[in-house]
């Protein structure tokens, strides 16, 4: 019998407490996101960006015309990749969803965007460090455990001086509000875990917070975008 020495034996013995189909972060579930992207109608199969990262460009927070390079971490069919690539940045996204990154791949042509199949948990991420790191969806379905290999990632493909953006469920409006504990107890994250803001000051303490609320309306940005009212959103700042 193997007897647990390290961090990442014990990440991967956690990894087991959950069943593949209530994990929604490991190539186990590559099938349900192609699936999910086909769907007719679903939500994230729209071509628009997050509200709030027109928003935090149109309030002067995050400088594009600074930021040369992005990482947009579990980019799915790539809508924020394109909208960062048509700003002029040059951007990576990463998935584990094989055919949605190839469906990404045409919708973005003659954009300076590419796309890697790649697990950013288990996995290196190429190309980096970054100066933006975004990540609208894919944080809030992490199991608790993997908090940890997420922002040993994120210490990896962030800058000094760089930005960190993230979009995700917000507490009391989606997802689950149990106690870690009580997750890894269960053995299921369900449709996603629901943080708090302080809960996001907390988890990305080494970051300084820029903004952080609620994701703009429509009513509240110039262009058309993605939003919807049960999502926070953050921008954080790496110290140089
Ligand atoms: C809710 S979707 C959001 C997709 C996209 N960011 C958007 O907002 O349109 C979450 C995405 O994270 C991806 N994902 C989940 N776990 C991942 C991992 N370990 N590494 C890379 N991508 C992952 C999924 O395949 C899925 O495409």
């Amino acid at each position: 019998m193997d007897r647990l020495t390290g961090v990442d034996a014990l990440l991967d013995l956690l990894d087991t407490l959950f069943d593949d189909r209530e994990d929604a972060t490991s190539r186990a579930a590559t099938e349900h996101w192609d699936t999910m992207y086909t769907r007719p109608g679903h939500p994230l199969a729209v071509d628009l960006p997050d509200a709030n990262l027109v928003a935090w460009r149109d309030a002067g927070l995050l400088p594009l015309d600074t930021i040369a390079t992005a990482l947009d971490v579990g980019c799915g069919l790539g809508r924020n990749s394109r909208w960062l690539a048509a700003q002029g940045v040059r951007t990576t996204g990463v998935d584990i969803a094989a055919t949605t990154l190839g469906r990404a791949r045409t919708l973005s042509a003659g954009l300076d965007v590419t796309f890697a199949d790649v697990d950013v948990l288990r996995e290196p991420v190429p190309g980096g460090p970054f100066d933006l790191v975004y990540d609208s969806g894919c944080f809030h379905h992490l199991a608790p455990h993997r908090r940890i290999s997420y922002l040993r990632t994120l210490r990896s493909a962030l800058r000094p001086g760089g930005w960190f953006g993230i979009c995700t469920f917000a507490a009391g409006r989606m997802g689950s509000t149990a106690d870690d504990a009580d997750l890894l107890r269960s053995g299921r994250v369900g449709e996603g875990v629901g943080y708090t803001e302080a809960e996001l000051v907390d988890v990305f303490s080494w970051l300084e917070p820029v903004a952080i609320g609620p994701i703009p309306p429509q009513a509240d940005v110039a262009e058309p975008v993605f939003t919807h009212d049960f999502l926070t959103v953050a921008l954080f700042r790496r110290p140089g």
